[in-house]
């Protein structure tokens, strides 16, 4: 609580909505009896990078092209720049979408491509050279107008993609898993490059993917998806550590689900009962309201299991049998069994591990709770 003699704090993020770039209001999509998006409201910040996150056939496809215009919303209304274009035909709407699968016109070379918009909109042709030039070095295309669009690689007709999306100045940018096509390694420099590209451009992006990698390290903000129904709305950083539920939790990073418990609360710990031989304990947390005897659901991430040294003591200790162990560079993934719980993933830094303790060895894993999610069970 503030009082009068104090410095004022710094104005509030903007709660005016015309700093929204995009907002959807309750906006549903029903293909027959299929509701591939349902009821979905979310403000889209000016200038950001919003992903929109989920399995196949979640919707965010059809997300996407309820914001381009190119799918009517069976009910709800959209918003782009503080002007309702629910029934704006998409040519007006000031969008530049990236399909899925690029469609490039073929018949047609780079430059031709890039400008198809522009010319569209009637632009002069001395001024179109220059525009489709500048999208071109944006995308580090320069040189490459008069080039067919089939005597380039995939990594290039992506880009080309992008040109013809942000040639046309648009006030959002609307990609639609733009780099699935692409082997990892281009991906990973593309996804550079798409970063790049918007701290150049500061367009307002909406991103779709189903890899949550991709989504962790490109996004401002991260929207899942599941069902057509939004499960949450948040930061990456945010998302991967408080999940709001099961979905979320299990669909972001890897991540050990844990049979179900009883808890109780013992002094400044919380017990969790997950067999009548296994009980956890874990700090209470004031974001963790739980009632003695509730059912809880926990789920704790791979690099929050350890091997515990022999002689150790210390608390949250499970016998486990080594299953397998993927070796992955910088880490090892490692599977056990463990006594009660069944498989379990451990992230281990290094490769060491794989001599140390080949499939079958026994050995005790401690499980640390302290950055674990616990959702209580409804
Ligand atoms: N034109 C259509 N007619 C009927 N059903 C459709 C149509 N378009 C999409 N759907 C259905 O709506 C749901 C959402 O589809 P959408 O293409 O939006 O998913 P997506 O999340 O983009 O999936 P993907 O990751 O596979 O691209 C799916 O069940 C899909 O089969
Ligand atoms: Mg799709």
């Amino acid at each position: 609580m503030r009082t009068d003699n104090e410095a004022a704090p710094p104005p509030p993020p903007a709660a005016d909505p015309a700093a929204n770039a995009v907002e959807l209001v309750g906006v549903s999509k029903n293909f027959g009896a299929v509701a591939a998006v349902h009821t979905v409201t979310l403000a889209i910040r000016q200038g950001e990078v919003l992903t929109l996150l989920g399995p196949s056939g979640c919707g965010k496809t059809t997300l996407l092209n309820i914001i381009a215009g190119f799918e009517e919303p069976t009910r709800g209304r959209i918003q782009i720049d503080g002007r309702d274009v629910t029934l704006t035909p998409p040519h007006l709407r000031d969008t530049g979408m990236v399909f899925q699968n690029y469609a490039l016109f073929p018949h047609m070379n780079v430059f031709e491509n890039v400008a198809f918009g522009l010319s569209m909109r009637r632009m002069p042709k001395a001024r179109i050279a220059i525009e489709v030039s500048r999208a071109l070095e944006m995308v580090k295309l320069e040189g490459l107008g008069g080039r067919r669009v089939r005597q380039l690689s995939g990594g290039q007709q992506q880009r080309v993609a992008l040109a013809r999306a942000i040639v046309i100045q648009p006030k959002v940018l609307l990609l639609d898993e733009p780099l699935s096509a692409l082997d990892k390694n281009l991906r990973g420099q593309m996804q550079i490059e798409l970063k790049e590209l918007h701290d150049r451009t500061g367009l307002t992006t909406v991103f779709v993917t189903h890899d949550q990698g991709e989504a962790l390290s490109l996004s401002d903000r991260i929207v899942v998806l599941n069902r057509g129904e939004i499960q949450q709305i948040a930061a990456p950083l945010e998302l991967y550590r408080r999940p709001a539920n099961g979905f979320v939790a299990s669909f972001i990073g890897d991540i050990n689900h844990l049979p179900p418990a009883e808890c109780h609360r013992y002094g400044s710990d919380i017990l969790f009962r997950l067999t009548p031989a296994i009980e956890l304990a874990m700090p209470a947390r004031a974001d963790l309201a739980l009632r003695d005897d509730q059912k809880a659901h926990i789920f704790v991430r791979p690099e929050h299991l350890r091997i515990a040294d022999e002689t150790g003591e210390g608390r949250n200790r499970v016998l486990c049998q080594v299953v397998t162990h993927v070796y992955q560079g910088t880490h090892t993934l490692t599977r056990v069994e463990a006594v009660g719980l069944g498989l379990l993933q451990l992230r281990i830094p290094g490769g060491e591990i794989i001599e140390r303790t080949p499939p079958g060895s026994r050995i005790v894993v401690t499980i640390n709770l302290d950055e674990a999610t616990v959702l209580a069970e409804a």
